[in-house]
């Protein structure tokens, strides 16, 4: 049965300028990303070498400031905390750290309060710089903190997940969680710049590597195909460990991420939901998940991304064969595409999954916001779902791919 295609806005993220000015940073050659924000505007810098080469990278920034780290606890077994404090601490004024536990569990009400209380207790002023250093946990939560602290301190994103490096710490969205749900409270706070260590990718384990990966192939399959065509050829090797592929995807996925948050920063005109293709769909399944580690949110969004590539073709809105190959890529790197692939024994409830995305902070005014596909490499939201779409969207023969 072909469907009537859904009114959509017909909203895309422009292509980004890419600086491909180099500049040397301990002898490794360093790429940068800008992200042209007016008075806001910084920099991502991406390349090897920069966790030991911080002090340097970031100098001007810091010009005798005091310097407040906040860090995921979990990089100091791992000896990246010491490495960073090394390079920071001859630049900065005084250096101090702030640990944070791993896990949703950081961006809670609790970890927010002691994490401030520290903070104060360091006797901070208006000129200290924060630097978030960790994945997009300890991210949202020192950036809510900097943005809080004595109504806005400067801080800087020192991401060390693939997720964080592509995603969480380019476009100022900064928050904790409530029980009421994730990233409720929260507040838009920009980095004066961001620090994107590839090496600093060798030590994180492969499951976050690849929950990372499916943002990275969300980019190609919203706004560019020919992106998406070089990670079919280059998306193992960036996996396995290739510095000059990881360098790539992760400028491209900066830069693409740069240009939708300069068209729309505060996600008012529509351009900034084109990003969460396959989340709508993927945050009801972590949800269902219990965010208890059984499902990392990268492989959600890996699901939700083939339910809606699917959804697009079996609506006549995308070609059918656009579809499978963006299931296929992900499969082929090892991501989950299908509701069986994410746990087997459980039983999906469709009322359960729909309730949850009825909740999803990106609904709008009872409606839910699907994002689908056109054709690989171009996007479109979708706001006016009728009460049915979204439960044909739950079909069997949607979720598991069957003709
Ligand atoms: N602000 C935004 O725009 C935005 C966008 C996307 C996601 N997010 C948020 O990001 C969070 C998820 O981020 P994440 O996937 O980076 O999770 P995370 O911060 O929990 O990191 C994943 C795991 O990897 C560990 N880790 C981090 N760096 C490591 C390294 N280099 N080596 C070894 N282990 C390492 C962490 O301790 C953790 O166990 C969610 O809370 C989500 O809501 C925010
Ligand atoms: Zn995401």
């Amino acid at each position: 049965m072909v469907l009537r295609a859904p009114a959509r806005d017909k909203v895309r993220p422009k292509r980004h300028p890419r600086d491909m000015t180099k500049l040397m940073t301990a002898n490794e050659t360093v790429e940068r990303v800008p992200v042209d924000l007016t008075d806001r505007a910084y920099e991502i810098l991406v390349g090897p070498g920069l966790i030991d080469g911080a002090g340097p990278a970031l100098a001007d920034l810091i010009s005798d400031r005091m310097v407040v780290v906040i860090v995921d606890q979990a990089l100091v077994a791992l000896g990246h905390l010491e490495r960073l404090r090394a390079s920071l601490s001859p630049v900065a004024r005084s250096l101090h750290h702030i640990l944070v536990d791993s896990g949703e569990g950081a961006k809670s009400f609790g970890s927010f309060e002691r994490v401030m209380g520290e903070l104060l207790s360091l006797g901070i002023d208006r000129r200290t710089l924060i630097v978030a250093f960790g994945g997009g946990i300890a991210g949202d939560l020192a950036g809510f903190v900097a943005a809080s602290a004595l109504r806005g301190l400067d801080f800087v994103q020192i991401p060390t997940t693939l997720l964080s490096q592509v995603d969480s710490s380019v476009g100022g969205k900064t928050g904790i969680n409530t029980p009421q749900g994730k990233n409720l409270v929260g507040a838009f706070h920009q980095p004066k710049r961001v620090l994107i260590d590839i090496g600093v990718l060798d030590s994180l384990p492969r499951r976050e590597l690849l929950a990372g990966y499916a943002e990275v192939v969300k980019y190609g399959a919203i706004g560019d195909l020919e992106f998406f065509e070089w990670l079919e050829g280059h998306g193992r090797a960036l996996l396995d460990g290739d510095p000059a592929a990881r360098r790539e995807a992760i400028v491209r996925s900066c830069a693409a991420k740069a240009a939708v948050v300069i068209a729309d920063e505060r996600e008012s005109s529509g351009q900034r939901a084109l990003l969460n293709f396959g989340h709508t769909f993927g945050h009801a399944l972590e949800a269902m998940a219990g965010y208890d580690g059984s499902l990392v949110h990268g492989e959600g969004v890996a699901v939700g991304m083939s339910v809606a590539a699917r959804y697009s073709a079996k609506l006549g809105l995308c070609p059918g064969q656009d579809a499978e190959r963006l299931v296929a890529h992900l499969r082929a790197v090892g991501l989950p595409t299908e509701l069986d692939d994410v746990n087997p024994e459980r039983s999906w409830d469709a009322d359960a999954l729909l309730g949850h995305m009825t909740k999803d902070k990106k609904v709008q005014d009872g409606r839910i916001v699907f994002v689908l596909l056109e054709a690989l490499g171009r996007a479109v939201v979708k706001k006016d779902a009728d009460p049915d779409l979204a439960r044909r969207m739950l079909d069997r023969s949607v979720t598991a791919g069957a003709a």
